[in-house]
């Protein structure tokens, strides 16, 4: 009897552990190289560019095969740079996507963990146009 408990007791701290386990993974994989022109840009068609799509006052523009651009050079009027490669938390387009020093991007409330992880790999490994 008492080893039915003892075994009861360690299967159910197994499945405990298993569900931490799987709380903790993102929903999605991270790439262990992230491209910008795949990875990066899916994540701006699907959610931003109903907004960013170019017009004069939705910068940075971040529809396919502009953004890049739009978000590594500086702005003409307000000199603002969306990108610091290198450095997500001081880069304005991380700080949105968080809502950490920036308004918060998509308005509606940030994507999930692993598309923000996702981000911030790309800019802290050099942000390339990859
Ligand atoms: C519903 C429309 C809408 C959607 C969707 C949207 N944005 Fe925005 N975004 C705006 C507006 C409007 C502004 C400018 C006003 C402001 O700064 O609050 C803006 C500003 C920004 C800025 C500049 C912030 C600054 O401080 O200069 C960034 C970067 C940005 N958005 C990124 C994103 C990204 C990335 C997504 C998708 C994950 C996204 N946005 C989705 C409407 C949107």
């Amino acid at each position: 009897m008492k080893k039915i408990v003892q075994l009861m007791m360690v299967a159910s701290l197994g499945l405990f552990a298993t569900s931490c386990y799987n709380d903790a993974l993102p929903e999605e994989p991270i790439p262990a190289n992230v491209s910008y022109q795949k990875n990066v840009q899916n994540i701006f068609t699907k959610n931003c560019i109903g907004c960013h799509k170019g017009a004069v006052n939705t910068n940075p523009n971040l529809t396919d095969g502009n953004s890049y651009l739009s978000l590594t050079t500086a702005n003409a009027t307000t000199g603002e740079v969306f990108v610091t490669p290198g450095d997500a938390s001081g880069s304005i387009l991380y700080q949105a996507m968080t809502g950490k020093g920036a308004p918060q991007m998509p308005p509606n409330g940030a994507l999930s963990a692993s598309k923000l992880a996702l981000v911030k790999k790309w800019i802290n490994d050099g942000a390339a146009n990859n």
